[in-house]
Formats: C-alpha cells, structure tokens, sequence
C-alpha cells in the first residue's frame, strides 16, 4: 500500500479543525507500521509528542498542572521506560536540546553513556585481534555503558524543574503497579528477536510468558521492580541509582553475564557525570538550526548536509525531482565521510567542529556536487577542514543499528525540550535489573582501533562517551524557537532529521507532512528508500543517475513541535505508535 501525501493532507485538515486537546489513539497495526498520516495536534499553551500515547498522556497531565518542560521531560522518560523498554529508560543515556524562555538561550546536556575505567581499545576484539561480529558484542555485559539518564533528569530538574521531584514519577510508579497494555509494536518486536530475550533469565522471564511464548499486544504487563526503583530514585534522587543497592545490582549483572561479560564498576556509576556542553548552530536559509555536539555526530553532520546543500536552490528544484536527491543524497554521502574520521568524544580527541561547519570549506566541498551524476566512491572521502584543532585520524568503522526513541515538549512559559534517549540496539545489551533494561551503547565505538596505521578517533576509551547519531534539535528564527524535532533510527537518524528540516525549510512541508514524508536515505553510497511508499518511484531515476538503490523498513520516530503566531502545532510519525498531545 502507497502513502499518499495528498490524502494526507486532508487529513491534516481534518486533524486540525478537531479539538486542541486530541485524544490518544488506540494504536492500529497500520499506524505501527507506518502506512497511515503523521499523528498532528494543535494547542495554545502547551504540547507534547512522544513514541507512546501513555507517555505523552502522562507529561501533557505535568504541563497542565503547571509543570515546566523539564518536570514533564521527567515523567515522560520514565513512563516511556516502562512501556516502551526497548527503546530508553534508567539503563541507557540521552541527549538534551533546551530553550530556556527566561534566559533566552539554547542549553545542551549529555547524559551519554560511558565506557568502564577498565575498559580498553581492545574491547570488541576477538582472541585474533579482528572485530567482533556485532551482536556477539552487543548480548551480554561487554557492551554496557555508565548509564547517563537518571543524572540528566535529576540535573535537568535541579536547574530547569518547577514541581517537586519526587511527584514526577508517580505516573510511571502507579502505571508498573497497575499495569500496562503491551502495544503491538512492541509485541512484535518481541517476538521477533526471542532468543537474545531469552539469553537471560531476567530478561525472559519479564518478556515471554511461563510457557516461553512472547507477551501478545494487549497483555496487562506489570513491573513492580521498576516501581520500586522509581519510588527510591524519586525519594532519594539520583544517588539511589547511582550507589547503593540499585548500583550493586547493576555491576553484578553486568559483571556476571556469562562468556560476553563486561567491567562496570561501583567506581564507574558514583563517577558519572552529566556534562553541559555548547550547543552547535549552523545557520540555514533564514534560520539557525541548533542541536547536540560530540561526542553526538548529530548536529555537525546534520548542518554539514544543509551547509552543502545551502548552494542549491532545493525549493526550485523541488521534491519529487531526482536531481534534488542526487544532491541530498551525495551531500548527505560527504557528511558522513568527514564524520566517520573526524567526529568523537571530543574530551578525549580534538575534533575541527568550527572547520567542518565553516560556510567556506563547505562551499568548496559543496563543488563536488556541480555534476550531474552520482558521485563515485572514490570521490567521497573525508575532507581537509581548517585545523582549528584535529589530527588525521583513521576511518570508523562503527555499525549504529535503528533503535532510540525521541520527544519534544513545549510549556506555558515557552520553554522548550528536545531529547533523544536511547538504550542503543532494540532491548540494549538483554539485560535487565531491577524492572530495567541495560544499554548496549559502548557499540556505538569503533571495534577497530586503527584504520591503515591510523588511530580511529571513535575507538574505545576508559572513561570515553561512545559517538552517537542523535540529532535533538531546535531550530530558531530570529533568535526565538520556531520548531523542535528529532528522531531515532541510529546511523539514519541524521538523514531522518536532515529531510524533514528540507522538507519543511524548502518545500513548504507542515509539520505533519514532513514527519510522514517517505524517506530516501543515503550514507555510504548505496540509496536506501523507505519500502511500500512514493520513495520507490525515484528507483529508476536514481539508477539512472548512477546509485545502487535498495528499498527498506525505515523506522524512524519523527516527533516535532512548531511554535507558530498561532500557538503549537505538533506530530508524531506514523511509522510507531506515539501521538501529540497539548491544551
Ligand atoms: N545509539 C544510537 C545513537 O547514539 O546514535
């Protein structure tokens, strides 16, 4: 079945004449898989849009009992943990993309994962010194990062939150007690991966049933160990997780997970720091788009595309013309070589941030693209920004495969959250503790450590933040925030977030339209078009053209709110199960 965008633009009419305060969805099987249009909302005061309608429920009932966007950042994080485990939650890390309307400024927060002191380069190597396969590494305690969300929540609060912070999880306590119905997407993905679930006992005896058989979509699931760690993090804060008895279980199921286990250390989690970083802004068209630096690749590979393709005139050339994805594409294809050498935890590799987004040397670089065919491979290789600060580091090879979740939140006051959350590959390493699931985010580092004598900027560490894709964004105008997106979907994210912005900037799109928009995704050469959408029409020109083309699920999870003269207009993607909410 084709989505159609004109069919989806009624439906936006439609959306919009309803009520501000829209009703949740039950989800259909069609909207989990991405067949139907962009779930839309239109308020005055508030929003949010998050990938589970009890999610987004539960933070929009914050924002309207007067709760800041950060208060409600709380509890839709750790309602999403609970009923959408497989994605973020207390296990993993997160990004943070903040407008404070009082200060009237961009803040960014990384609540990113890192690697154990005693981890090593070595860490994804085989007896043989080669990399290992990808999901020997990722089951299993190896791969388990110092877990980040829980101090960005609570150092997000102690700046930005207004209500008490032991209320704020309450929703999610009171939903693990009652119990929630398991969704369809998250049935399926059950199902379809049940013997990693199984590795361990913990983790299958919370997915699959005591017949062995995979939790069915609208099952009651009830988790009252993630209850209780919820109740002691809101009693006691972030130490409760960080030390203590939730921190020992944490390191023993790490440390004592079989032939993959990891190093985590007591040391490791009382250690852990949230670290405030400086936003990254590159301007496009009239408008400053801003988001997340290293050690995410995000924003500067997301800005390096639209600093290329700012040399084009996209909205002449429009969206249904090959000629616009040719240039998408190969820009998008540019990006990713500067950031597979140069872009990591720039706390332990000096990376040429400035140089990559300087408007000349994309200008320069953007002359690559002046033909009019694909360009070959050998024509896609890093470039030579300004060495503001950086060394010539070898090739990445880092696999990020589609997971994450992401949501965007806007308060009475104006401000403004926009957080991309992860736990990295679907159910993170398969370890769960008490009623969470652990991150497998230390495979997001390179498994080589060298790439021809060169030392890859995004190998492994001790104490190093993985290199992520995420791309929370806020895009200003005029030095106020006109729209908050991001999505998750690993290594794709940044093409997610790059064509929604062209779509929006360029060609017009409304927010509904540009969350549903069919994807066409290039990073390494060959062209990814999302399958059973309009994307499979530019097959055949874009072969033309000189690309291997291949149709795929594209799972991304846009959510996106526009604050226009007219209040907020917000969108969840089609392609999963959340919703946009706001009063
Ligand atoms: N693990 C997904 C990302 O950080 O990009």
């Amino acid at each position: 079945m084709k989505r159609s965008l004109v069919a989806l633009g009624l439906l936006f009419l439609i959306s919009t004449a309803a009520p501000a305060q829209q009703a949740s969805d039950t989800v259909s099987p069609e909207r989990a898989t991405g067949l139907a249009a962009a779930k839309i909302a239109a308020a005055r005061e508030h929003m949010v849009a998050a990938a589970h309608p009890l999610a987004a429920e539960a933070g929009e009932k914050v924002l309207a009992d007067g709760g800041s966007a950060i208060d409600a950042m709380i509890t839709v994080q750790t309602v999403l943990g609970l009923v959408e485990p497989q994605s973020s939650g207390l296990g993993g890390g997160a990004f943070l993309v903040y407008y404070d309307a009082e200060a009237k400024r961009l803040f960014t927060l990384d609540g990113r994962e890192t690697a154990p002191d005693d981890a090593t380069p070595k860490l994804f190597l085989d007896d043989k010194g080669e990399p290992m396969q990808f999901f020997d590494a990722v089951v299993g305690g190896r791969s388990v990062g110092t877990p980040g969300t829980v101090m960005l929540m609570q150092e997000a609060h102690k700046r930005w939150g207004r209500k008490d912070w032991k209320d704020l999880f309450s929703p999610a306590e009171k939903l693990a007690q009652d119990g929630f119905a398991v969704s369809p997407r998250l049935a399926k993905l059950i199902a379809a991966e049940g013997d990693k679930l199984k590795s361990f006992e913990a983790t299958a005896s919370y997915f699959f049933g005591a017949d062995g058989a995979p939790l069915t979509a609208g099952s009651i699931l009830k988790n009252p160990a993630y209850a209780e760690t919820l109740a002691a993090i809101a009693r006691d804060g972030a130490s409760a997780f960080y030390s203590g008895p939730i921190a020992e279980a944490i390191v023993d199921t790490v440390r004592m997970s079989g032939k993959n286990s990891g190093v985590l250390s007591l040391a490791d989690l009382a250690n852990y720091q949230v670290k405030e970083r400086r936003p990254v802004c590159v301007s496009y068209r009239a408008l400053d788009v801003c988001g997340m630096g290293p050690p995410s690749s995000g924003a500067v590979a997301v800005g390096q595309m639209l600093g290329l393709l700012e040399n084009f005139d996209l909205k002449a050339l429009g969206k249904d013309n090959p000629e616009s994805w040719r240039l998408i594409g190969d820009a998008q294809r540019l990006a990713f070589a500067d950031r597979e050498r140069y872009l990591a935890d720039t706390d332990f590799v000096p990376a040429p941030i400035k140089g990559l987004l300087d408007k000349t040397y994309l200008g320069e670089r953007a002359k690559l693209l002046d033909g009019d065919k694909a360009l070959g491979d050998d024509a896609v290789s890093a470039g030579k920004p300004e060495w503001d600060h950086a060394f010539n580091f070898g090739r990445d090879a880092a696999l990020e495969l589609p997971s994450t979740s992401h949501f965007v939140i806007v308060d009475k006051s104006g401000n403004v959250v926009s957080m991309t959350t992860t736990i990295e590959n679907g159910f993170g390493s398969r370890l769960m503790t008490n009623g969470f699931l652990l991150n497998n985010e230390l495979t997001d580092f390179s498994f080589k450590t060298h790439d021809e004598g060169m030392p890859v900027a995004n190998r492994v560490e001790p104490g190093k933040r993985p290199r992520s894709s995420m791309s929370p964004t806020i895009v200003m105008k005029d030095g106020k925030p006109l729209l908050a997106i991001g999505s998750p979907g690993g290594s794709q994210i940044i093409g997610y977030v790059a064509q929604a912005l062209i779509a929006y900037v360029d060609w017009g799109m409304d927010v509904g339209e540009m969350v549903a928009m069919p994807h066409l995704i290039n990073r390494f050469g060959t062209y990814d078009l999302e399958a059973g959408t309009d994307a499979e029409k530019l097959a055949e020109p874009l072969k033309a053209l000189g690309y291997e083309v291949k149709s795929s699920d594209m799972n991304s999870g846009l959510h996106a709110i526009e604050l226009n003269a007219d209040g907020l207009k917000g969108a969840a993607d089609p392609r999963r199960e959340g919703v946009a909410l706001g009063k």
